[in-house]
């Protein structure tokens, strides 16, 4: 017998003024089912989880939740009746503590309003004790690691006893070993019956984790199959449509074979860098023309290595230069100035200005070369984001679009095209593909190594190994704030990597 479903949708759809982003959609969970929703950039994903949480509202259609109509549009109400989202970007209050980020909205309180703190963490200890959690729950939120925040979130939305748990690309920032403990925790929810959508652009963690898939293509439904009736090269004909299949196989990992070696003095090297408690004594080298991928776990210190070489945050000790040249990087306008480029992991908070349409995103980092006596040449900044638009396959392609209303992935590659206008010489990238769909990420290796055949020298921090393996001339493993081996890209292995990994202090 099927088990029964918990949430049904029928004709659902969704358009902003004359265009339609979601056509006449069909939609079920079932009891302990983990379903699949995946789809190109832009195909209408977030759309359709957001109108099953309640977030917007759409323009058609019905949801019922164990039979009954749903508030559609009320995301309070759908959260009472069962219905609980994750997004990629977590909506914890970061000074509060655990405890009460988890009670956040549900407080208990004894009579004459005053909050029994008691009998809320008593009822947070058992949620951790029944799901097999471990946390701190004096901690603040915000210096917990991302997976931690995650498992935050998810009990949260178990606290309020729900069904039905829609995650939107809830592993874009998790190393492997993080998203293998958020697959165990997903897992568990399942045997415990509760109904599961999870969006992805990672096939394998797709095939890992999901029973069910269901694949969206241009806002529409295309098809929908349990997971074992598909492999890998179908599932991405079914998202990207037949006629587009053999373009996108380019997205395989290939290792780079038209390699030179580096010549002459590196474009940026460094030499014992190191600041306290994230990375020590740090030898690098980048050469025009080359790609240099930093690997290893989320927390190695990555971020805050590349952080340190774009001038964000100084470091304690060490020398770095620049074509030979000792140099000194203060701050962010600095290391710009020296035609550095940094393309940083998080778009929401560094990268762009939502509000701003993409032409004015895409050329903001190049405001000079647009101005006569002062002035915006509005015909000028509108031709070079035409360019930026085509080149990156940017989708809508319309350069007056505020880049809020732009899906995941296309917001990604506007923050890649509002550095790469920017012609520099030194190109650093941390997790440049989170959110970007196959096909897309197959355009963005291209374009980045045609930056690579221009000469620029690009290092890459990413935790995507395909990746790492796809466009690195050099990979750096980086643990607890060292690199712990330096190897050639071609002819390395997922293992090999892996291996050198080791843990997180
Ligand atoms: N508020 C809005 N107004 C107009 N168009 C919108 C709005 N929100 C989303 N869209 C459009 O709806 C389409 C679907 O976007 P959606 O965010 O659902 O895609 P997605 O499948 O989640 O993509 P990604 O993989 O990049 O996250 C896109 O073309 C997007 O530009
Ligand atoms: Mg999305």
């Amino acid at each position: 017998m099927n088990p029964p479903v918990l949430l049904r949708a029928r004709g659902l759809t969704k358009a902003y003024g004359a265009q339609t982003v979601l056509h006449p959609a069909d939609f079920t969970v079932a009891e302990g089912e983990v379903r699949a929703l995946v789809g190109a950039n832009g195909a209408g994903k977030s759309t359709l989880m957001k109108i099953l949480s309640g977030a917007i509202e759409p323009s058609g259609g019905q949801v019922e939740l164990h039979g009954e109509p749903a508030p559609l549009g009320r995301p309070t109400e759908m959260l009472h009746r069962g219905i609980a989202c994750i997004y990629q970007h977590s909506n914890l209050v970061p000074e509060m503590s655990v405890l009460d980020n988890l009670v956040l909205g549900r407080v208990p309180t004894r009579a004459f309003g005053v909050v029994d703190r008691r009998r809320m963490r008593a009822e947070a200890r058992t949620l951790l004790t029944r799901h097999g959690v471990e946390l701190d729950l004096d901690a603040p939120v915000g210096v917990l690691p991302t997976v931690k925040r995650k498992e935050v979130e998810i009990l949260r939305a178990l606290a309020l006893e729900a069904r039905v748990l829609l995650m939107d690309e809830p592993t874009g920032w998790l190393s492997v070993a993080d998203v293998a403990r958020l697959h165990a925790t997903i897992r568990g929810l399942r045997s415990r019956g509760v109904g599961i959508v999870y969006t992805s652009h990672l096939l394998d963690e797709v095939f890992a984790v999901c029973d069910s898939v269901t694949v969206m293509r241009d806002g529409r439904i295309v098809a929908d199959a349990p997971i074992g009736s598909l492999d890998r090269a179908g599932l991405i004909r079914l998202m990207v449509g037949e006629t587009l299949a053999g373009a996108t196989r380019a997205a395989a990992p290939t290792a780079p074979a038209e390699l030179a070696a580096p010549r002459g003095a590196p474009r940026l090297r460094c030499n014992g860098l190191s600041r306290r408690g994230e990375f020590q004594a740090i030898d690098l080298e980048v050469h025009a023309g080359e790609i240099v991928c930093i690997t290893g776990l989320v927390g190695a210190g990555r971020t805050e290595l590349v952080r340190a070489l774009f001038g964000a945050a100084p470091p304690d000790a060490g020398t770095l230069e620049l074509d030979g040249r000792a140099t000194t990087i203060g701050s962010p306008r600095e290391a710009i100035a020296h035609g550095i480029g940094f393309v940083t992991e998080d778009r929401h908070r560094d990268g762009l200005l939502l509000n701003l349409g993409v032409a004015e995103n895409l050329i903001l980092a190049t405001l000079r070369r647009h101005c006569r006596a002062g002035l915006l040449l509005a015909a000028r900044v509108r031709a070079a984001a035409r360019r930026w638009i085509a080149a990156l396959n940017l989708q809508p392609p319309d350069p007056d679009r505020p880049v809020r209303l732009l899906s995941g992935g296309n917001q990604q590659k506007v923050l890649l095209g509002k550095w790469l206008a920017l012609r520099p010489r030194v190109l650093i990238l941390d997790e440049p593909t989170v959110g970007v769909d196959v096909g897309a990420k197959a355009e963005i290796y291209a374009t980045l190594r045609a930056e690579r055949a221009r000469g620029t020298a690009i290092l890459v921090v990413s935790s995507d190994l395909e990746e790492v393996l796809a466009i690195a001339d050099r990979i750096l493993v980086m643990n607890r704030g060292r690199i712990v081996s330096t190897r050639p890209g071609p002819g390395t292995g997922v293992a090999d990597l892996v291996r050198e990994f080791g843990g997180v202090a």
